[in-house]
């Protein structure tokens, strides 16, 4: 049995975030395409017999801003194996974050995947990618896709996914503003309290199938037609609070790009470009200090050995 696992953990654009519904448990029904980018944070886990205090899990992060006690999703997800699998012993896990954080690039949720993914490696527990789902599911919405990864629907919370064929080499500008960092809670909460789904006017459209046929399409001119059809609701919410984003998108739109929309519930604005050459003049253009910007492509999966 090997006692040390290195995994790279994936970032995730939302290409397409439509809110369908206000749940009684306080989510929301959403229908979401979702897409893993080549954005990755480094988890390495290690089996430890050494006693860490009082505790089995060590967590430890390149960024101190990340907290990393009880409250990390990646120490949540070692809990949640240990306490359904009692063979698991203390772990640590040291995080290499290149991930943003507060950014809608689903960073803490593809390390709590990369947990769910290495423990099960490491004590060779043998789950299927659909056991390792619902225990991402009792984690956050989200998780389940950083677990499957590549191009997916998401529907229910987040967590209900069906695969769409992969979208190889979409190249993208992702564009994080420094100073900003939302809660993805308050997004979802202001859309309710402002009872924004009564003037949800993408439902007769039917955008969502157009995006998903878009997508299945393939072909050179499938990124033409998904920059046209980006579209998330919680822009709605967001951009009206923070200017600084509006801006951001307005600029990248301005530029030679093929569509530019915000990520999940922000602060981060993608754009998808024709090519690399295009990105890198889109990335230079728009650049200032108060942005971190990446030139990047679609990956098909999220969690591979690093
Ligand atoms: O599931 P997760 O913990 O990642 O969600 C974070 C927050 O986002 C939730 O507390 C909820 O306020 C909001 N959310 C929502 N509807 C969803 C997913 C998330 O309202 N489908």
């Amino acid at each position: 049995m090997i006692s040390h696992i290195s995994l790279k953990a994936a970032a995730k654009v939302n290409l397409y975030l439509e809110i369908t519904g206000n749940r009684p448990d306080g989510y929301h029904d959403l229908v979401m395409v979702l897409q893993s980018i080549d954005l990755c944070d480094r988890v390495d886990i290690r089996k430890t017999i050494r006693k860490i205090g009082t505790d089995k899990i060590q967590v430890t992060c390149t960024n101190p801003e990340v907290p990393c006690d009880r409250t990390n999703l990646a120490y949540k997800a070692a809990a949640l194996m240990q306490s359904a699998y009692p063979e698991i012993g203390g772990l640590e896990i040291a995080i290499d974050k290149q991930i943003p954080m507060g950014a809608g690039l689903a960073g803490g949720s593809a390390n709590a995947a990369a947990v769910l993914v290495g423990i099960d490696r490491l004590w060779e527990l043998g789950l299927t990618q659909s056991q390792l789902c619902d225990f991402a599911a009792q984690l956050g919405s989200d998780i389940p896709f950083c677990v499957t990864g590549g191009t997916a629907l998401a529907t229910g919370r987040g967590e209900i996914l069906s695969p769409l064929p992969d979208l190889t080499d979409l190249v993208l500008v992702i564009c994080k503003p420094r100073q900003i960092a939302i809660a993805t809670a308050w997004a979802y909460q202001t859309f309710r309290s402002q009872n924004l789904l009564a003037t949800s006017k993408v439902k007769e459209q039917n955008l969502s199938s157009q995006m998903v046929t878009a997508i299945a399409s393939g072909g050179e001119s499938a990124p033409n037609k998904i920059g046209r059809l980006l579209y998330n609701d919680l822009e709605r919410v967001v951009l009206p609070e923070y200017p600084a984003i509006a801006d951001l998108k307005n600029k990248l739109l301005d530029q030679e790009c093929l569509g530019a929309m915000m990520s999940g519930s922000g602060s981060t604005v993608f754009a998808i470009a024709a090519d690399l050459d295009r990105a890198h003049q889109i990335a230079e253009a728009v650049k200032t200090d108060a942005l971190d910007v990446w030139v990047t492509k679609s990956l098909s999966s999220s969690i591979f050995e690093a």
